[in-house]
């Protein structure tokens, strides 16, 4: 492995990504792909823009002769593909772009990496695909697909056709499902930063249902590390999930999101459901501990300390984004409510 892949390095979890591994790994090469839709932002990789083993490449996973000249061009051997649409809340609003690229892209990335004889290709996913638990359980790699919003039928789709093309072409694919991730450079539509963004701005907190929806959280470097872990030690064909047993009621978030700002509670809103909105997501990882040996290296409180010190930090870098084309989605998604 020398030359990686990283399809939606510029956003959240890609970015992150790219700074753990030329960190972490001297001898590798990273080019970055990423079309740089509305959630792609190379601010998020300003401090690696000049290093020599860092490339960005401007480029769409739906166009093959795209895809195909920058595996050329860098000689890629291995690709790690987060390129995707990620909201599940955009995809009630619109779910075609969902589908075309979450499912299309990437049987569009998966054909150009046969092509370009690619010797691994870690396709990164979300325990979304699994649906909802009741109040107990956990989901493992057993779990059925029961994929409830467009977003995670489209990656279950995207999912299945990675595991599709291992099991007829024999091409080296290994698939990995996190649970929520939080963490530097998330784009504010997400829970955790557009609370941190409408408190600072004392704002409304606009938290949907009964607030009683359960999430489990894991810190991003976490997941990085956890995706280094199965890229060089993941068996091809299988399935890894990936958790650190974090579970949380979505109104304690906001409230521990308020604590740390010194905000009141009286900013929190209550606001109407979103349409078939899963209950509780809760993931077992134990085969990623047990088999390759990963274990998560923040604790919750750590975490979201730091979380939110850097979106304190680094008010100029959401405040871009909440003040340009992101409020015309902010008055769809929320004026209604
Ligand atoms: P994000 O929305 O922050 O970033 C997605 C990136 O993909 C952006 O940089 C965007 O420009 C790029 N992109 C979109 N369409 C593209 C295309 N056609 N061609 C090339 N690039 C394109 O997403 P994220 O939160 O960083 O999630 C990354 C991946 O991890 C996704 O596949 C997502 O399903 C998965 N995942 C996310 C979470 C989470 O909590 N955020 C948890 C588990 C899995
Ligand atoms: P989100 O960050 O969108 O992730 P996902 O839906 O993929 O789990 O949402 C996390 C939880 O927070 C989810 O239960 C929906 C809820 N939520 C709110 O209550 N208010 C909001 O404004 C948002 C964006 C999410």
């Amino acid at each position: 492995m020398k030359n990686i892949l990283v399809t939606g390095g510029a956003g959240f979890i890609g970015s992150n990504f790219i700074h753990y591994m030329l960190a972490k790994h001297s001898g590798y090469s990273v080019i970055n792909f990423d079309k740089l839709t509305y959630a792609g932002n190379l601010e998020n990789l300003s401090a690696v823009k000049g290093v020599q083993r860092y490339r960005f490449v401007k480029g769409d996973i739906c166009r093959k002769d795209e895809v195909l000249a920058a595996m050329r061009t860098y000689a890629v051997d291995t690709v790690v593909h987060f390129a995707a649409e990620s909201h599940v809340d955009r995809s009630i609003l619109g779910p075609a772009v969902f589908v075309e690229t979450n499912v299309m892209g990437t049987n569009v990335l998966l054909d150009a990496s046969r092509e370009a004889d690619i010797e691994r290709f870690l396709h990164v996913s979300t325990d979304e695909v699994y649906g909802s638990l009741g109040a107990t359980g956990y989901f493992t790699e057993q779990t059925p697909l029961h994929p409830n919003s467009p977003y995670s039928a489209s990656k279950a789709s995207s999912d299945l056709l990675v595991l599709a093309y291992q099991h007829t072409f024999g091409f080296p694919g290994v698939v990995t499902r996190c649970s929520n991730n939080y963490g530097p450079y998330q784009f504010p539509e997400k829970l955790i930063p557009l609370m941190i963004a409408n408190a600072l701005n004392d704002r409304p907190l606009p938290v949907y249902g009964d607030g009683l929806n359960v999430r489990d959280w894991l810190y991003v470097e976490d997941h990085c590390s956890a995706l280094d872990t199965v890229l060089h030690r993941g068996a091809v064909g299988e399935v890894y999930n990936i958790g650190g047993h974090n579970e949380w009621k979505n109104i304690d978030i906001v409230k521990t999101v308020l604590k740390e700002l010194g905000k009141p509670e009286s900013l929190i809103t209550f606001v109407k459901d979103r349409p078939g909105h899963d209950r509780r997501y809760a993931i077992d990882a134990s085969r990623l501990q047990n088999e390759l040996g990963w274990t998560p290296a923040h604790r919750f409180e750590e975490g979201i300390r730091k979380t939110v010190r850097w979106y304190l930090e680094n008010r100029p870098w959401w405040e871009r984004i909440i003040s340009g084309e992101y409020t015309k989605y902010y008055d769809q998604q929320y004026s209604q409510r």
